[in-house]
């Protein structure tokens, strides 16, 4: 198969109809590049389930604020095609920016509620840009399974909402975060850390397993649970944004005074140096990202 590279909506939106029409399902893998083997791990889940796989790759400006990375964030396009074609990709679609927001666009998508904690707040405007952009690439490539990474918790179960609530025929598939031998959650930005930062990250996959074996010992207690991550990042060195309890699907806080029903993400985001992590694990679903730690 060869793989054919997109620059415009038009010629992207032909190519997935061409798919359709031969029978075959469509497989959508939203990125913004600089693939790792977290993207990869989505793309493979994609063909796995026989799909023709779809790969986008466009570094959405809107949904950076002002004072973040987007002109520095780590553009690959050449590499990550290659990783693709390596990956039987059938479709790479790499838009030019007027492509995705024509001159004089004036439409963005908020999605209400699950954006009022966890990264919302520290993040204005983040989630509407990235609700704007899946929206528009939904609209673009048409009736689709679509695959995102719980890595991103948070932005999952706002695409999974959007779907639903747009009534776009999509499928969401949420796949697990894919780790390095350290547990450390691969991100794009991992290429901004020092060696030290490097050093101090791997701090958040150790402090959530420790969160998730209290969970499996049978501990309820919002604050027991919540408290001694923040604690151990700060001792690592790293300067915590937010160590979250929320609901695993509605995302409402739970404060530290209250008890953990069932399912519940204990979310974090931290910063090293300048660069910002972020990590969760789903309590009562996902195993420690340390496996092998004791307890
Ligand atoms: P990006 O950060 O490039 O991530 C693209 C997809 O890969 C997302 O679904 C993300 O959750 C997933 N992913 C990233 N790291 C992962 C890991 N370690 N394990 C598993 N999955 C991982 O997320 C975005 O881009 C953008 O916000 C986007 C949805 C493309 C909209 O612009």
């Amino acid at each position: 198969m060869t793989l054919v590279v997109h620059r415009t909506v038009a010629e992207f939106r032909r190519a997935c109809d061409a798919v359709r029409a031969t029978g075959a399902s469509l497989g959508l893998v939203p990125t913004m590049g600089a693939l790792h083997a977290g993207h990869l791990a989505l793309i493979d889940a994609a063909r796995e389930r026989g799909t023709t796989v779809a790969v986008t790759i466009f570094v959405n400006p809107t949904q950076f604020g002002p004072n973040e990375d987007y002109s520095r964030y780590p553009r690959a396009l050449e590499r990550d095609v290659e990783l693709c074609r390596e990956r039987r990709v059938a479709h790479v679609f790499a838009p030019l920016e007027r492509e995705m927001y024509p001159e004089g666009e004036r439409t963005r998508v908020r999605v209400s509620d699950l954006t009022e904690g966890l990264c919302g707040p520290k993040r204005p405007g983040h989630f509407e840009g990235v609700a704007t952009i899946v929206t528009k690439l939904f609209a673009v490539a048409g009736p689709c399974t679509a695959f995102f990474g719980r890595k991103d918790y948070q932005q999952l179960k706002v695409v999974e909402r959007l779907a639903r609530d747009l009534l776009l025929p999509v499928e969401v598939v949420g796949r697990p975060t894919v780790r390095d031998a350290d547990g450390l959650a691969l991100s794009s930005r991992n290429a901004y850390l020092s060696v030290a930062e490097r050093e101090r990250a791997s701090a958040l996959p150790r402090a959530l397993s420790v969160a998730v074996r209290a969970f499996e010992r049978g501990e309820r207690r919002a604050g027991a649970l919540r408290q001694p991550v923040e604690q151990a990042l700060t001792e690592a060195g790293l300067r915590v944004d937010y160590v979250e309890l929320a609901g695993a699907d509605a995302l409402e806080k739970i404060a530290d005074d209250e008890a953990v029903q069932d399912r519940a993400v204990l979310a974090v985001a931290a910063f090293a140096e300048n660069t910002r992590l972020i990590d969760n694990v789903v309590l009562g679903e996902d195993p420690p990202p340390l496996p092998e730690i004791a307890p």
